[in-house]
C-alpha cells in the first residue's frame, strides 16, 4: 500500500537547514515542499539548490501554507519560540531543532500552545532515534549492565572565536551549555530521568557565553552523571554508561554514533555496530511521520514535558556561579 508522503517545510536556510533537507529529500515517503527565509533571494537559492517546489521570503509565508503537513524550524536558538509559534498558530505541527527553546518559559508556552491547537510537536534531539541508542536503551532495559551507576558524556569543539557565530553570540542565545551541552544532559536524562541534584561550573567566554562547562548531576538511585561541553577544545565526544555488572562504550561522536561495545565481568566484549543513513536524521524524519500518521501529538521518544524539564534544568545550570 502507498501512503501520501509527508509534506515539509523548512524554516531558515543555513547549515543544518540544508543537512535536513538532504536527508528528507533520500526517503521515499517525504517531500520538501517549501523553505522560508528572512530574504526572498536567500529563499529563492535555497530551493533552487535542492529542487523544491515553493520558496517564501518570510517565516509568516511558509507557515500560512497550508499544503504543509509539519514545518522544520532551523534557526538560531533565540529564533526558536517565535518562528515555532507562527508555525503553530498557523496550523502547523513543528519539529523545532535543538535545544528547542532557550528557557523552560518559552518552551511552556509552545508546548501549551500545540496542545491548545492539537498540533504535533518535538524538538529534534535526534540522538534519540539513532539505532544504536536504541539498542543502548534495550541493552540497559535487559539488565544487560545491572543496575546503571554512573554516565560520562561529553561534547566539546573548537571553534574558532569569532563574536559573530551564533555559537560565541549573546544575543543569539550562544554558549556550549545550550547548543552542545544539551545533548550529554540529554542522554543522561534518557538513561537515569530526572536528577535531585545539579551543579555546574562555567567558564565564560569574552562575550559572555559558556564557553568550557563541566555538570555533575545526582538521582534519587544514587546514580551520578559527568558532563562536559565547550567551545574551546575538540573533546572525545564518546559516552559510557557503566553499571553494577559491566559498561557501555558508545563510539564517537555519541550524538551520532555508528557502534558501541558492551563490557560484561567475565565476558568477552561485544560490539553492535549500525552505519547510519544519511547524514544521521533520516531516524528522526520517520519517527515524525510515524507520529503524524498516527495522530500523536507528540513523540513518545523526546516527550514535550521532558524537553521543558531538560530545559528548567539548563536554565538552572547556566546560574551557577562561573
Ligand atoms: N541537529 C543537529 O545536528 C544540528 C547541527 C547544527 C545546528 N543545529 C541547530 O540548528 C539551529 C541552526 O543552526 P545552524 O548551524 O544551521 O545555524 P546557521 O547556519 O547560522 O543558520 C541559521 C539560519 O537561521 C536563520 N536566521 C533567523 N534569524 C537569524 C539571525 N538573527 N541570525 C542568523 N540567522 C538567522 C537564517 O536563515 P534565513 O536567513 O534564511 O532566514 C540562517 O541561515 C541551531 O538551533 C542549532 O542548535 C542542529
Amino acid at each position: 500500500m502507498t501512503v501520501a508522503p509527508i509534506r515539509w517545510g523548512i524554516l531558515g536556510t543555513g547549515n543544518i537547514a540544508g543537512r535536513f533537507t538532504e536527508d528528507l529529500l533520500r526517503l521515499p515517503d517525504h517531500s520538501v515542499v517549501a523553505v522560508g527565509s528572512r530574504s526572498p533571494r536567500s529563499a529563492e537559492v535555497f530551493a533552487g539548490r535542492h529542487g523544491l517546489p515553493r520558496g517564501y521570503g518570510s517565516y509568516a509565508e511558509l507557515a500560512a501554507d497550508d499544503e504543509l503537513d509539519v514545518v522544520y524550524v532551523a534557526t538560531p536558538h533565540n529564533v526558536h519560540h517565535s518562528a515555532a509559534r507562527t508555525c503553530l498558530e498557523a496550523g502547523r505541527a513543528v519539529l523545532v531543532e535543538k535545544p528547542f527553546t532557550v528557557s523552560a518559559a518559552e518552551a511552556h508556552d509552545l508546548i501549551m500552545l500545540a496542545r491548545e491547537r492539537k498540533l504535533f510537536a518535538m524538538e529534534a534531539m535526534w540522538t534519540r532515534f539513532n539505532p544504536v541508542i536504541a539498542r543502548l536503551r534495550r541493552l540497559i532495559g535487559d539488565g544487560a549492565i545491572g543496575q546503571v551507576q554512573a554516565v560520562y558524556a561529553d561534547f566539546a569543539v573548537n571553534f574558532p572565536y569569532d563574536p559573530q557565530h551564533r555559537v560565541w553570540a549573546p544575543e543569539l542565545a550562544g554558549g556550549a551549555l545550550l547548543d552542545l551541552g544539551v545533548y550529554p544532559v540529554s542522554f543522561a536524562w534518557m538513561l537515569l530521568g530526572p536528577p535531585d541534584q545539579a551543579h555546574a561550573v562555567l567558564s565564560a567566554a569574552p562575550t559572555g557565553v559558556d564557553a568550557n562547562t563541566a555538570i555533575v548531576l545526582g538521582y534519587p538511585s544514587g546514580a551520578v552523571a559527568m558532563l562536559h561541553c565547550g567551545l574551546r577544545a575538540d573533546s572525545p565526544q564518546t559516552a559510557t554508561v557503566i553499571g553494577t555488572t559491566g559498561r557501555i562504550q558508545v563510539a564517537a561522536p555519541f550524538w551520532r554514533t555508528d557502534s558501541l561495545t558492551l563490557l560484561r565481568d567475565g565476558l568477552p566484549p561485544e560490539t553492535f555496530s549500525e552505519t547510519p543513513v544519511g547524514h544521521g536524521y533520516t531516524y528522526q524524519a520517520a519517527e515524525v511521520a510515524a507520529r503524524l500518521r498516527a495522530g500523536d501529538l507528540e513523540s513518545p521518544l523526546v516527550p514535550l514535558d521532558e524537553t521543558h524539564d531538560i530545559l528548567r534544568l539548563l536554565d538552572s545550570l547556566r546560574r551557577s556561579p562561573s
